[in-house]
């Protein structure tokens, strides 16, 4: 049997697991982390993270052929193959701080792997790292080894929180980069042959190491130009009097450019686009390439501009002051279906409103309270204030129209989605103000 243990028990390395266990009955797969509150949640009826779908997957395999467990060190002794799944952030301090990702978890990881193995492991990037990471891991696992053979291999992952399930048993491709060895493309056949109980032949895609670590930064820096090209016109759509909806649907029929991905928004979030982005920028730099970092450099602008524009029009539509309202934000995670609230844009927005002392109250189905009062707690700002937080009607419409004697007129609406029915609400006699469209 197969032995496979997973560094990282997070948004990545639980649910990529789950599915390997679902998909791979003859493979013991072990996600182990360094968190004794994360793996007992694992072991719980209460995940550490929402994902739809992933309960029901979890429970199909735990105690089968999926363990989750603290036991790092014995579980990378016996595994055949490791995936290394911790976190990067961004470098807060030190050299490269603000952009640099921040790879101590995985160095450690690494020096732990070389302690360790007592046999040849096949040790796998799924983490998203820096073009030419693995050059650095192979030098740490070799000149530890006392004579193991370590095939480094990056097996980047595509998943989207909130349909990570769906993405892994259906991926657009799965890329794995090796050595151009015989050693390396052994490893590399090896860990095709785990995704190929799933995943048709030609959607696994076989590159080097290098472009295999590339093409993961690439594709979220081009995930997220779109979405800052899109809100980019989203402001002018504003000025001009054009829907931002109709342009983008014009400009998605186009077979060359497509339809996804260009939905306008207060901004994108998300742990890893920002981090992604100014990881490439950094690398840019580094490489000599100032003109091709700051072309980069530019979708984090337009994203940091859409945010605060947002607030902006929020307290300039209330007459210039927020300070004293009573507002109702409803979501703050960064997208729905997940309860993460890493790099949302709500934070921004809630803190901005903060900033002009307005009183918000926030709902979202998947935050906690207290997940939301750190977030918002958090440096920058010491609020002289505690945030409200109500519990709500999760269908705004519903409640809304319930309510609406509750509120003080003029009453307003900001849709940094695009998804509230504007006509309905205009006619319930609020002011909406959707993101790129005429008022
Ligand atoms: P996460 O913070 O949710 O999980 C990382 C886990 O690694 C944590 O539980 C942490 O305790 C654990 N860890 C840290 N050091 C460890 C060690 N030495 N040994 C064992 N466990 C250790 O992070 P995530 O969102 O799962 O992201 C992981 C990586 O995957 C990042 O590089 C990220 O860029 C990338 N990625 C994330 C997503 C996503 O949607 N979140 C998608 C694709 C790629
Ligand atoms: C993104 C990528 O989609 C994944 O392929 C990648 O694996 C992952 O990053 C990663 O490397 O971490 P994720 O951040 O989970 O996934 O979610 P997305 O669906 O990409 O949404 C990111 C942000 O963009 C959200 O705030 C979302 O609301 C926003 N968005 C998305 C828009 O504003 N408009 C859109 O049209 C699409």
């Amino acid at each position: 049997m197969v032995k496979i243990c997973c560094l990282g028990a997070g948004y990545v390395g639980g649910p990529t697991m789950a599915v390997i266990a679902l998909k791979c009955p003859a493979i013991e797969v072990c996600v182990v982390d360094i968190s004794v509150p994360r793996i007992a949640a694992w072991n719980s009826d209460q995940l550490p993270i929402y994902e739809p779908g992933l309960d029901e997957v979890v429970k199909q395999c735990r105690g089968r052929n999926l363990f989750f467990s603290n036991d790092i060190e014995k579980h990378v002794a016996e595994a055949d193959i490791i995936f290394v799944s911790v976190n990067t952030p961004t470098k807060t301090r030190g050299l490269g701080a603000g952009k640099a990702a921040d790879l101590t978890y995985w160095e450690s990881a690494a020096r732990m792997i070389a302690d360790v193995a007592k046999s040849d492991k096949i040790v796998v990037e799924k983490s998203t790292v820096p073009v030419k990471t693995a050059e650095a891991i192979e030098k740490i696992l070799t000149h530890n080894s006392k004579g193991i053979n370590f095939q480094i291999l990056s097996n980047p992952e595509f998943l989207a929180e909130g349909t990570a399930i769906e993405d892994l048993l259906k991926p657009d491709r799965v890329l794995i980069g090796g050595r151009e060895t015989p050693e390396g493309q052994k490893a590399v056949k090896a860990l095709k042959d785990v995704y190929a109980n799933w995943v048709p032949e030609d959607s696994i895609l076989i590159t080097n190491l290098w472009s295999a670590e590339l093409s993961k930064l690439a594709a979220n820096a081009f995930l997220a130009q779109r979405i800052s090209s899109v809100n980019a016109i989203s402001a002018l759509c504003e000025a001009t009097g054009a829907n931002v909806t109709e342009v983008a649907y014009a400009v998605g029929k186009d077979s060359r450019i497509g339809p996804k991905f260009l939905n306008a928004s207060v901004g994108f979030g998300g742990s890893c686009f920002q981090k992604d982005i100014l990881n490439l920028v950094y690398i840019c730099e580094c490489n000599g390439l100032p003109e091709v970092a700051n072309y980069w450099k530019q979708v984090i602008k337009i994203n940091d501009y859409q945010k605060s524009r947002f607030v902006n029009r929020v307290v300039s539509s209330m007459f210039n002051t927020v300070s004293g309202k009573k507002i109702a934000v409803l979501g703050f995670a960064f997208k729905k279906d997940t309860g993460d609230t890493r790099e949302t844009a709500a934070i921004d927005v809630c803190k901005g409103l903060l900033g002009d002392k307005a009183k918000i109250s926030i709902y979202d189905p998947q935050v906690t309270e207290d997940q939301i009062q750190r977030d918002l707690t958090m440096n920058k700002f010491d609020w002289d204030h505690p945030i409200h937080l109500q519990p709500m009607s999760p269908t705004a419409v519903k409640q809304v129209s319930v309510t609406w004697d509750a509120y003080e007129k003029p009453a307003f609406l900001f849709d940094g989605r695009n998804v509230i029915d504007a006509e309905k609400m205009r006619e319930i006699g609020f002011i909406v103000y959707s993101i790129g469209k005429p008022l």
